[in-house]
């Protein structure tokens, strides 16, 4: 199955939106399946052929790894550098791709300068025109933001609003603040609030899944104009998925006139026995497990890993394995075949 056969039937907002954007330039060949993209790693991007080759067959839509953070595009107060979204929305849109924003307004990623951010005023200023400016910039060419990225906290059993220069100096407003701010700069877009550790069968992850829907409902009841719930399913590969209680909270984040998407998953794989047939197939087992989950309930508007090639990932920088054995966290391997895993997600999207 290649690049040309996933297009969506129109449904909810995001989704339309996503169908009409994927429509154009890409000559849709069925109506069956939903967008499926990866996060693009800008090194890579500029010099690795088959990395371009990969992400061009199997991709309809792709996200910067970096380049849309705080730290990469605001050096100074004063700046906006924008060569590295620069650079992947012109391969994207030359290769019939869309393009996700992530992220606005993150606790981390960000500049010295910012965090020094004092007071309401300031901060709520500096965040405004941020959102206003960069939001701006890719009106109508990135229909779908990471407005506000892992707002839970996650330093103990009791998850609540996690400490940063945002919600130090504006409470949980920062939230409101940054989505009315990305509604005003792109009424089009699809606006999301990104968070992790919401799949798994564990206590933690029950906590962290009753914090994201009392949040998600205090932001309802006050207008917030979220649309969509981002899982970024970072899977603990040695942890089960809770399919029901994901089924049941996907149906809740439903019920409130949410959309929800797969935006940054992968499978932390250092817990996994070295056999690679064995621990790829565990890796597969639980992807295959989330997105059921999630499709038992609703269409997601896009499913995305982070990353597409086990040669490129984040993964052993926290999670390397004690064995000396690489990482195997994503779809393709390091020589771009393809794994169970990426059968197992095209099989779900398609099948939707
Ligand atoms: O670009 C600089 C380079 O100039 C410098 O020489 C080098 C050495 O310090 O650092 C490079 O920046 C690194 C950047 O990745 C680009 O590779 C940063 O240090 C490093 O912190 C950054 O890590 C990224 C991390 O987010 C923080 O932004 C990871 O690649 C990226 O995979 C990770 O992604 C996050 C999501 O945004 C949110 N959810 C969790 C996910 C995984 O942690």
């Amino acid at each position: 199955m290649r690049r040309r056969d996933f297009v969506t039937a129109a449904g909810a907002a995001g989704l339309a939106l996503w169908t009409r954007g994927l429509f154009e330039g890409a000559a849709a060949a069925s109506h069956s399946a939903i967008p499926f993209g990866a996060a693009v790693s800008d090194g890579p991007l500029q010099t690795d052929a088959a990395y371009q080759k990969a992400l061009i067959e199997h991709c309809q839509l792709l996200v910067g790894e970096g380049g849309l953070k705080w730290a990469d595009l605001r050096p100074s107060p004063s700046q906006y550098v924008y060569d590295q979204p620069d650079r992947l929305i012109a391969f994207a849109e030359a290769n019939g791709m869309k393009m996700r924003g992530h992220t606005l307004a993150w606790y981390a990623a960000m500049p010295d300068w910012a965090l020094q951010l004092k007071g309401e005023t300031e901060t709520s200023r500096e965040l405004m025109t941020h959102i206003e400016t960069v939001v701006g910039r890719y009106k109508g060419r990135i229909p779908s933001w990471d407005v506000v990225n892992e707002a839970l906290s996650d330093d103990g059993p009791r998850v609540g609003l996690r400490d940063s220069v945002w919600s130090a100096n504006l409470g949980e407003y920062y939230i409101d603040l940054a989505f009315h701010t990305a509604r005003a700069a792109d009424p089009a877009a699809q606006l999301v609030i990104n968070d992790y550790g919401l799949e798994a069968a564990t206590a933690k992850s029950s906590a962290r899944r009753r914090a994201m829907l009392d949040l998600l409902r205090r932001l309802r009841d006050r207008d917030v104009p979220v649309q969509a719930l981002g899982f970024q399913a970072h899977l603990p590969g040695n942890e089960e998925i809770d399919k029901d209680e994901v089924s049941r909270f996907v149906s809740d984040v439903k019920d409130m006139g949410l959309d929800v998407l797969v935006t940054e998953l992968d499978v932390i794989d250092d817990q996994l026995p070295a056999d690679i047939k064995e621990r790829d197939a565990i890796a597969a087992k639980r992807v295959g497990a989330l997105l059921g989950a999630i499709l038992d309930v609703t269409r997601p508007t896009a499913v995305v890993t982070w990353g597409i090639t086990d040669r490129y990932t984040w993964v052993p920088i926290w999670y390397k394995r004690a064995d000396g054995h690489a990482n195997r966290p994503l779809p393709l391997d390091e020589d771009y075949r393809e794994k169970p895993m990426m059968r197992t997600i095209k099989q779900a999207i398609a099948g939707a």
